[in-house]
């Protein structure tokens, strides 16, 4: 099986690569990425070397391009997005390349090259914002996109359905929420804030901090999405969800236990402009139908996520300070 993986440069995609070349190892991999602000090439220092990993600096929506690697896999499995909310707030142009033509550039390339079987992996954010006692998100929830990102990967959904209701392209599409773990960007709430704190630095809370995401450890993410590719689901939609509803006071108390601080770290800042109340996900789509479930709970994923960071400060001070980005440049002379 040979796999062009779209974006695994960045959080979600190189864990992901990680968990397919560990787990088969006869698998070929090719790795396109723009390698944004987002992308980075530590992520996989460990599969440079291996003869069935390669890497591909480009950009998705270019077709020439996109048409040559497409041609040379079985599937594709589509990660790479602008994804993260407040910069959409600051300007969703990139979103709109990315997100939306990106996706069509893969499409278009996925039917021309023999109907290529396509995964895209979206998120839970195209449902919109739940009220504290509605019921959880699943795949009949009608779309209702509040943030100029996940207005991005709703229009993404729709091209996906659409090329499978008319090309027959063999699609399937997951939306899970909130995912944590290693190699995460340390601009989204959880790495952030344990890196902050790892320098002794204070948390910013939005608002009133008790905003509520569904909380999902990478690696269950990784698995759920490796039954969806290797299970006949041609068509469907999968709701991938942690089991692990949170508000952000409670992860930033849970956060300061772990690391011996106190409240005086914690700051309040200006809300996020349309901040979405609550997004929570009602998995048992996936579990009946592939047999997924979620096995690292909140705790233990916390824990283990905290290790990581603390483990691992070269990687994540290099991108605060914004060193990284000179690694491309002497691996790759870019
Ligand atoms: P990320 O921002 O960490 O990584 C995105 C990657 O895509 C980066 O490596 C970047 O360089 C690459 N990229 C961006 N534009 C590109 C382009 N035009 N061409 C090629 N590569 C490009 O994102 P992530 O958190 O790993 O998310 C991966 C996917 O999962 C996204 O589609 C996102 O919408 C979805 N998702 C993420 C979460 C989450 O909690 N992180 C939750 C639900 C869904
Ligand atoms: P984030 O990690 O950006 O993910 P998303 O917005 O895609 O859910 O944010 C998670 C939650 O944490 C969200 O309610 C916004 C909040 N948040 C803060 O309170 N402070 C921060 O500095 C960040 C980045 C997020």
């Amino acid at each position: 099986m040979k796999l062009l993986i779209t974006g695994g440069a960045g959080f979600i995609g190189s864990n992901f690569i990680h968990y397919i070349l560990k787990k088969y190892p006869d698998y070929k991999i090719v790795n396109l990425d723009l390698l944004t602000y987002a992308g980075n090439l530590e992520n996989l220092k460990d599969s440079e070397g291996n003869p069935n990993y390669k890497f591909v600096k480009g950009d998705i929506a270019d077709a020439k391009l996109v048409n040559e690697l497409v041609k040379e896999v079985d599937m594709i499995v589509h990660f790479a997005a602008e994804s993260h909310v407040d910069r959409s707030i600051l300007n969703s142009i990139s979103f709109i390349h990315t997100n939306v033509i990106g996706t069509h550039t893969l499409l278009e390339a996925a039917k021309n090259n023999g109907n290529k079987r396509f995964h895209h992996v979206s998120t839970d954010e195209v449902f919109g914002s739940l009220a504290p006692n509605d019921p959880a998100f699943n795949e009949k929830t009608p779309y209702d996109p509040r943030s100029p990102y996940s207005a991005s990967k709703a229009a993404s959904d729709h091209l996906v359905r659409a090329y499978f209701h008319t090309y027959d392209l063999p699609v399937t599409i997951s939306n899970c929420s909130n995912n944590y773990g290693p190699f995460h960007f340390p601009e989204k709430l959880i790495p952030l804030f344990i890196t902050n704190l790892l320098e002794d630095k204070k948390v910013p809370l939005y608002g009133d901090g008790l905003n509520v995401r569904d909380w999902l450890y990478v690696e269950d993410h990784c698995a759920a999405i490796d039954l969806i590719i290797h299970k006949e689901s041609i068509g469907e939609t999968y709701c991938i969800g942690g089991n692990a509803e949170k508000n952000n006071r409670e992860i930033t108390h849970e956060l300061l236990k772990l690391m011996d601080k106190n409240e005086s770290f914690i700051e309040f800042v200006k809300d996020r402009p349309g901040h979405d109340k609550r997004y929570a996900i009602n998995f048992s789509k996936i579990k009946k139908e592939l047999g997924w479930e979620p096995r690292v709970n909140f705790t233990q994923g916390l824990k283990k996520t905290v290790e990581w960071y603390k483990n691992n400060q070269d990687w994540w001070k290099k991108i605060k300070s914004g060193e990284y980005k000179d690694y491309y440049k002497n691996q790759y002379g870019k």
